[in-house]
């Protein structure tokens, strides 16, 4: 009976020694350490459409060599960065992530995850970068986030994550970069922002934010880019932003801001972009806003600011500015834009406009102070009501590469000094009342791909010097009073795609050489003039024109 309980013992121990052996074996097999266990239960909540995670084996030690995960080196591998980045993932973040404790960086933008960002991410406390952007996230910004200590970039944009921002935000005392613009969020800035002495940028813009913004982001002392344009923001603009010695731009555009511009924001010496235009502030703009000195752009219009204009100003449109254009504009050495149209300013246009390098939408007289521009690239003046004539000074813009002055009223001859603009590129004088003749000068504008001269009164006949500019794409010299015969040296222009003539006097026989014009593509128009001859058969070469007009001319067909 003994013996026989005893084999029972003997059994019994057996059949627990190969459960054992048994055990011993699965881990050696399953032996994934607990990160990558937390990976595949970030896996299983997500649907990986293109088979990116393919790699993502639990039959692996570690997942150090899977697509996307980086660990650190060494004895016992932990997980250092991931990055699921453009891979078309879709489903959730599953809070397992809170599992990686040694994350420092993550990346999953550009994905189309839903769902929320779950509170778990406050575990992640080493994570020094958490990119979320371009997904379809919805829900709040979780309160744990604000537990990241070490986080310094932190990017949303591009969801539908709603809510207010925690005041918990505060604690991101490593924050530098803050993006969360295009997203749902409401509220107001959290006070504890004042606490984020490293962050450089804040781009909120596109959501629905209310409230006034926080005197206390005076504390941003490191702050550079203040960015929450269409949002609801409204009060006054705190006086504190003059604080902010490294503020570079301040985009508050479209929100509905109020009352005066605080003339501290004059401190902020740095700046070079002031975007407040489409609010609804009033008062005067404050003339300390002369004192800063890189300012590039200013927008201010679509507001109900009134007063006359200060030292400095940018695109004051759609306001109601009256008065003279302050002659102090012109100390504006680094403004590069300026935009008054849709005002009522009367008065000439100050001289001194020295440093300028681009000048676009001007109204007024023509401004022969801008000919003193050495190093001025381009001048568009086109639909304005200039009148006069087209200075010689211009010769000293010498690297103009584009003179727009179409649809004005500028008058008399084109002085000779167009010739010394040898960088120009495009050269648009149509529909003024320009008359005369072309200067041979123009010969020297090598560089010239557009030459409209269209719509003047320019008599007389042809430079041959036209037919050297071989760069010409377009030459337009259509309703004017031109006579002579067309130059045969036309035909060297390689490259014109299109030549207007039509609506001169131009006479004698179509040279054959145009039928060299071999990238004549758009149109040759020669009609209503006084051509005489036949039409050389050479001009069945040009087998990419679509449109040769001819009509109204003296032919003997
Ligand atoms: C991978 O992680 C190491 C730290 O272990 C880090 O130094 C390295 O920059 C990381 N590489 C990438 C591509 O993230
Ligand atoms: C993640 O990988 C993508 C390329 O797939 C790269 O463009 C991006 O910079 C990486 N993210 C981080 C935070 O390094
Ligand atoms: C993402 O999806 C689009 C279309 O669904 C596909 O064309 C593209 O190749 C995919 N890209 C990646 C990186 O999976
Ligand atoms: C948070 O991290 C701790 C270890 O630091 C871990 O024990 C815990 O499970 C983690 N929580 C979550 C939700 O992952
Ligand atoms: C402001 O910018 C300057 C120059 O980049 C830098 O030296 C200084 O530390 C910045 N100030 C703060 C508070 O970040
Ligand atoms: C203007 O800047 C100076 C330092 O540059 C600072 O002492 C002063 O408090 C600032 N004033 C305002 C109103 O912000
Ligand atoms: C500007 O408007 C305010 C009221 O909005 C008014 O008190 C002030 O007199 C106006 N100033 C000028 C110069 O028109
Ligand atoms: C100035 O304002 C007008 C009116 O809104 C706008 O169309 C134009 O683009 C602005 N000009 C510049 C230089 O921003
Ligand atoms: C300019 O003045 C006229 C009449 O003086 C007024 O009708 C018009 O609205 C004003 N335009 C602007 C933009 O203030
Ligand atoms: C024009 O450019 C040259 C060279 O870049 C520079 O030396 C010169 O000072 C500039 N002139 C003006 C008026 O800015
Ligand atoms: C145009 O150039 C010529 C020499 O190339 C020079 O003598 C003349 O002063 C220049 N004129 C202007 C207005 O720059
Ligand atoms: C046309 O040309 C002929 C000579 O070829 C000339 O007599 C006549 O005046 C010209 N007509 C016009 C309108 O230029």
């Amino acid at each position: 009976m003994s013996a026989h309980f005893r084999s029972k013992r003997v059994f019994e121990l057996g059949h627990a020694g190969s459960l054992l052996v048994t055990i011993l074996l699965i881990c050696a097999a399953e032996a994934l350490n607990s990160e990558g266990q937390h990976l595949l239960e970030l896996k299983n909540g997500l649907h990986d459409e293109f088979n990116h995670l393919q790699n993502w084996k639990s039959t692996d030690q570690t997942p150090c060599s899977w697509t996307g995960v980086n660990c650190t080196s060494g004895y016992d591998p932990v997980v250092w960065s991931l990055n699921m980045s453009s891979m078309n993932l879709s489903g959730t973040l599953s809070p397992r992530i809170g599992g990686l404790v040694n994350l420092r960086y993550f990346d999953l933008s550009n994905n189309l995850i839903t769902g929320d960002i779950p509170k778990a991410i406050g575990n992640c406390s080493l994570l020094q970068l958490l990119y979320l952007y371009n997904n379809q996230l919805s829900g709040e910004i979780p309160a744990e986030l604000g537990e990241l200590s070490f986080l310094e970039r932190l990017n949303i944009c591009n969801n539908r994550i709603s809510g207010s921002l925690p005041e918990e935000l505060g604690g991101l005392s490593s924050l530098v970069e803050f993006v969360a613009y295009t997203n749902k969020l409401t509220g107001p800035l959290p006070h504890s922002i004042g606490n984020l002495k490293n962050l450089k940028i804040i781009r909120a813009g596109q959501n629905e934010i209310s409230g006034s913004i926080p005197a206390e982001i005076s504390g941003c002392q490191s702050l550079e880019l203040l960015g929450l344009a269409q949002n609801k923001i409204e009060g006054q603009l705190p006086k504190e932003l003059g604080m902010l010695g490294n503020l570079t731009e301040v985009i508050l555009w479209e929100n509905q801001i109020s009352e005066f511009i605080p003339k501290e924001l004059g401190n902020c010496t740095n700046l070079e972009t002031l975007a407040l235009y489409a609010n609804t502030l009033t008062g005067p703009i404050p003339m300390e806003i002369g004192n800063l000195r890189f300012l590039k752009k200013l927008y201010l219009y679509r507001n109900g600011l009134n007063g006359t204009i200060p030292r400095d100003l940018g695109n004051l449109s759609m306001n109601h500015l009256t008065g003279a254009i302050p002659e102090e504009l012109s100390s504006l050495r680094s403004l590069i834009k300026l935009d008054l149209s849709i005002n009522n300013l009367t008065g000439p246009i100050p001289s001194g406009f020295q440093y300028f390098t681009e000048m676009l939408q001007f109204t007024g007289g023509f401004p022969s102070e801008l000919c003193k521009l050495e190093n001025l690239s381009a001048i568009e003046l086109d639909q304005n009501r200039f009148t006069g004539p087209v200075p010689p000074e211009i010769g000293n813009c010498r690297r103009l590469q584009r003179l727009h002055i179409a649809n004005n009223h500028f008058t008399l001859e084109l002085p000779k000094e167009i010739g010394n603009m040898s960088q120009l590129v495009t050269f648009n004088a149509s529909s003024n009342s320009l008359t005369g003749r072309i200067p041979p000068e123009v010969a020297n504008c090598k560089m010239l791909q557009r030459l409209d001269l269209s719509h003047n009164s320019f008599y007389d006949a042809l430079p041959d010097g036209l037919g050297t500019l071989l760069q010409l794409e377009l030459l337009r010299l259509s309703e004017n009073k031109f006579s002579g015969n067309i130059p045969p040296a036309l035909g060297n222009l390689s490259h014109l795609t299109e030549l207007q003539m039509g609506g001169n006097s131009f006479s004698g026989q179509i040279p054959p050489a145009l039928g060299s014009l071999s990238s004549l593509q758009i149109a040759m128009n020669l009609s209503y003039n006084n051509l005489t001859g036949s039409i050389p058969p050479e001009l069945g070469n040009l087998n990419l024109l679509e449109f040769l007009l001819l009509n109204n001319n003296h032919f003997n067909w």
